[in-house]
């Protein structure tokens, strides 16, 4: 036995023997911490024939994950159907952002058919008695411990076998038999494992809340994210109401569900109709903006592209975009200089999807044209127009998917035309109330904004 280190990165969580300035798994800089691990065994390990032995698979019994609601329609539909029995999920998001909100909310209707115990180390038992008043949660099966050391959380919960545990979070647990401070990489994975132990071993639903910390001082989830089987990440603004659930690992279900929360004065709120948040406060009439839909998941949402395009005073233009990815956007600029004739590499450029919403489909593409043309020319792009489609490199439309499903999103919320690839255009369905607007190319796409049709 001897002492000895081994080096962490704090963004991606991969090990290395000796400190170095860059991670060389992930390419961060300055995100390799120093962890004392004790008591590491050297030497081979004598292995003795005991009793672990492969079951043939034929055998392994296939009845279904079972599968409990946690009365959040959004976070089920996030775990893809309801929490798994003896999973581990992880939550992890920025401070302040809502997770032991959520996770608290949820012992409402979890204490309606199981015994949940929620340990906090951030919390005393009396600040989280306020917190459940105000969330009016208030069940006899809900059960609260405020504890830090992991071996007294493991004790309690063998004595009171509770069916869901929570833990809040995962940063203030230690294990004492580690020398090294609670929140470093050594202690979060080592406290993880033992929780994984617990749900794997006896059944426990466990849920883990994680902090983000954008400094990477702390061990955030990214480290853990390997071991867990699921990863959900609260994301959105502090200082706006909603909140996005997205799933970055899910071993029981798909990972691009979102679920759209909003913060009210009594907790999250649901939003079944993200639609319609995401477009409240749209300028009517105003340069710069085009909707369209995207698939989170199997559900269609629509979502405002802006763009601001302002003549450069420098040899090199600015371009910024945020919730759309830089390199295609710079691509879409290239194709409306080249196939629209927009002299946009004099100018510079800003991209910003409404919502903190991410945009990582094609689909995108041709509201992206549609937006920066409009404040490029100064044209607004009528109200009740939306416009759906990928753009290729030679300003041609491309076909893209669930073309029904989205058209029918555009429809219920009231739009009244929507540009579409025009080879798609005459397999569609005639839809009430929605014209579609076929286009082949970007240059047809522009002379339709100028027609203002
Ligand atoms: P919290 O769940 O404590 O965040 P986390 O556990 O992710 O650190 O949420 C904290 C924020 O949420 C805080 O700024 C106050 C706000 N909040 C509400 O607006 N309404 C509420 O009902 C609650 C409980 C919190
Ligand atoms: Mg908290």
């Amino acid at each position: 036995m001897k002492n000895k280190s081994i080096f962490f990165c704090t963004e991606c969580g991969n090990e290395s023997p000796k400190w170095s300035g860059r991670c060389s798994a992930c390419g961060a800089w300055n995100s390799i911490v120093e962890q004392a691990e004790k008591n590491v065994k050297t030497g081979k390990k004598s292995f003795s024939p005991i009793s672990v032995k492969p079951s043939p698979i034929t055998e392994i019994d296939t009845a279904d994950e079972i599968r409990f609601s946690t009365g959040m329609g959004e976070l089920d539909r996030v775990l893809g159907g309801g929490a798994v029995k003896g999973s581990l999920v992880l939550v992890g998001g920025a401070p302040g952002i809502g997770k032991s909100t959520l996770m608290l909310q949820i012992c409402k209707q979890l204490g309606s058919f199981a015994k949940v115990l929620y340990v906090s180390g951030e919390e005393s038992t009396h600040q989280l008695k306020m917190r459940a008043k105000r969330l009016a949660v208030d069940s006899e099966n809900l059960f609260v411990l405020s504890e830090t050391c992991l071996g007294n959380i493991l004790e309690c919960t063998n004595q009171e076998s509770p069916d869901i545990l929570i833990i809040d979070s995962i940063q203030t647990l230690y294990n004492e038999d580690l020398d090294s401070p609670a929140g470093g990489v050594g202690q979060v994975k080592d406290c993880t494992m033992a929780l994984m132990q617990l749900a794997k071993g006896s059944g426990i639903t466990v849920f883990v809340i994680g902090h983000v910390n954008k400094e990477g001082s702390i061990a955030g989830p990214k480290v853990l994210e390997h071991m867990v089987d699921c990863v959900l990440y609260f994301e959105g603004d502090q200082h706006m109401t909603y909140r996005i659930l997205r799933a970055a690992k899910n071993r029981f279900g798909a990972t691009n569900e979102i679920g759209v929360f909003e913060m009210m004065d009594h907790g999250l709120k649901e939003v079944e109709n993200p639609s319609e948040m995401l477009l409240s406060g749209r300028p009517e009439d105003a340069p710069g903006t085009c909707v369209t839909c995207v698939m989170e998941g199997a559900r269609p949402i629509l979502a405002e592209v802006q763009a601001l395009i302002v003549p450069s005073g420098s040899t090199n233009p600015r371009r910024t975009s945020n919730g759309f990815d830089f390199h295609r956007a710079a691509m879409l600029m290239a194709v409306l200089e080249k196939r629209g004739g927009l002299k946009l590499s004099q100018c510079d450029a800003y991209l910003n999807i409404i919502g903190g919403l991410t945009l990582d489909e094609p689909a995108a593409d041709l509201a992206a044209i549609v937006a920066i043309a409009s404040s490029y020319l100064d044209k607004p792009v009528p109200p009740h127009m939306t416009a759906i489609g990928e753009v290729g490199l030679s300003g041609e439309l491309r076909s893209i998917s669930h073309l029904e499903q989205r058209l029918s999103e555009v429809q219920r919320l009231g739009f009244t035309q929507c540009m579409i690839p025009a080879n798609r255009a005459k397999e569609l369905k005639p839809l009430p109330n929605l014209e579609l607007l076929p286009v082949q190319n970007v240059a047809q796409a522009l002379q339709i904004l100028v027609r203002g049709k």
